[in-house]
């Protein structure tokens, strides 16, 4: 029987900006049934993550009409009705990694208290405690990481992180589970630790779900049938395998890289890097990362791989090449016109040799409310030569020494959140950064 009945469903934003109409579902129809997995494949901007929002009770829509366990919903109907399909659902939002700086246990508990009273604080009451406790302790178990229930949230791998994520889904019972792309940014290993999660609840709980994502294999391995969606349409429906072949036939071969030669001048450069770091967890001391001695250069206009399992380092590689993160020894040395410039040493001389990288983190670091112009003019700005001979004159003019602006500079490679922070610690605000660093003009930009 049909669990999830959605026909005719149509959703169109409205930029309120430029009056832009952008289309996100186009009458889409389908059912799911009871217990079943259904996945959602389609291109980026297709509307896998709008038809998610819609299920799940939070986004309305123009025309059409969603059933959810009995619940009918209409572009007409009352607010409390879009909450009875709220408490129907659940879901795993993509990048999302939003928890509390606690244990698995009590971030799972929080939600335990949250399906019970709203509030996702924990109960005064011993008993109280003890039964969410022992309701919290039966997930935690289910998504796997019984072991590791008084671990904290920031040691956790990718992977474990996501179960958790699915563990606190799960506290609210819900007879429908939306998955937003619950294994990107995971390696192999882990993404199959994650499947077989979702494959595990699937089969304890006889849960009906529905899973977003780009990748096949996902598909392969836990859907039972698939609808593909373009340009908000549902353009396939079928047994997952077939509606699979369907999707990468439309993806090119890839085209052979050419091959490198040696006689490239060299560009960037790590040597004798040492970087380790140690983490608490709530009673256990954990080392997660000890680097020894990497040495390696990378020459000019090449693309250098690295691939390595959760939480071995790369990241933190990234940061060591950014400048961003200090090695505890060794050098990260950065071409500036022939002359190596150890990055790790803060003043002028390094402001001016980071100002040649930049790096996209795997955590993004885009503003809210700023349109794409803006965004790219920020960073222009930011990356312009000129700006920061200015911003030099500024500091000096300020009474800024070389070192604190470039304590600064370094902030603006940092994902938003981690530099919020940052400048919170240093008392400042985000004003200094202003008036040091300025947009670059918006005609200047838009060339
Ligand atoms: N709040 C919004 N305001 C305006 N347009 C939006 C909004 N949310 C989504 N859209 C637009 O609706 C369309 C569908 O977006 P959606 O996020 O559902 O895509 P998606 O299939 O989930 O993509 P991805 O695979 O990248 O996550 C896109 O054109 C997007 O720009
Ligand atoms: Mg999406």
């Amino acid at each position: 029987m049909a669990i999830v009945d959605v026909e005719g469903l149509t959703k169109k934003y409205e930029l309120r900006k430029t009056g832009d109409v952008i289309v996100g579902l186009d009458d889409v129809s389908f059912t799911v049934d009871e217990g079943e997995i259904l996945g959602v494949i389609g291109k980026s901007g297709a509307g896998k993550s709008t038809l998610l929002q819609i299920l799940r009770g939070i986004e309305n829509f123009d025309s059409g009409r969603v059933v959810v366990d009995n619940v009918v919903l209409t572009p007409e109907s009352s607010r409390d009705q879009f909450s009875k399909v709220q408490r129907k659902t659940a879901i795993h939002l993509q990048r999302s990694f939003a928890l509390w700086g606690q244990s698995i246990l009590h971030n799972v508990m929080r939600k335990v208290c949250s399906a019970r009273t709203g509030l996702e604080d924990l109960p005064e009451h011993p008993a109280e405690y003890e039964d969410v406790k022992a309701e919290a302790m039966e997930i935690v178990d289910l998504v796997g990481l019984k072991d590791k229930y008084n671990y904290f949230y920031n040691i956790l791998s990718g992977g474990e992180k996501q179960r958790v994520l699915l563990a606190r889904q799960l506290a609210f019972k819900p007879r429908v589970l939306l998955l937003d792309e619950p294994a990107t940014m995971s390696d192999p290993l882990t993404r199959r630790e994650i499947m077989d999660t979702i494959k595990k609840i699937h089969e304890k709980l006889n849960l009906t779900i529905i899973l977003v994502s780009h990748m096949p294999e996902v598909h392969e391995y836990l859907a039972d049938r698939l609808i593909m969606l373009e340009d908000g349409k549902i353009t396939y429906e079928g047994q997952t395998s077939e509606a699979l072949r369907y999707f990468t036939q439309q993806i090119a071969d890839p085209v052979p890289l050419e091959p490198v030669t040696s006689d490239r001048e060299k560009i960037l450069r790590l040597k004798n890097v040492w970087k380790k770091y140690r983490l608490l967890t709530s009673n256990e001391l954990i080392q997660t990362i000890e680097m020894k001695n990497i040495n390696f250069t990378i020459p000019k206009g090449v693309i250098m791989a690295m691939i390595g399992p959760t939480a071995k380092g790369k990241t933190v590689l990234i940061r060591l090449l950014s400048g961003i993160e200090k090695p505890d020894e060794g050098e990260v040395l950065v071409n500036v016109s022939g002359e190596f410039v150890d990055i790790a040493k803060y003043g002028r001389k390094s402001i001016i040799a980071r100002q040649k990288i930049e790096v996209m983190h795997q955590e993004f670091g885009l503003m809210h409310n700023e349109t794409v112009i803006d965004q790219f003019s920020y960073r222009l700005g930011l990356k312009s030569i000129k700006t920061v001979e200015r911003a030099l004159e500024r500091a000096e003019e300020l009474g800024i020494t070389d070192l604190k602006l470039d304590v600064l500079y370094r902030l603006a490679d940092l994902p938003e959140d981690e530099a919020r922070a940052l400048l919170q610690k240093m008392e400042l605000s985000q004003d200094i950064f202003y008036e040091l660093f300025p947009r670059f003009p918006e005609s200047e930009t838009r060339k």
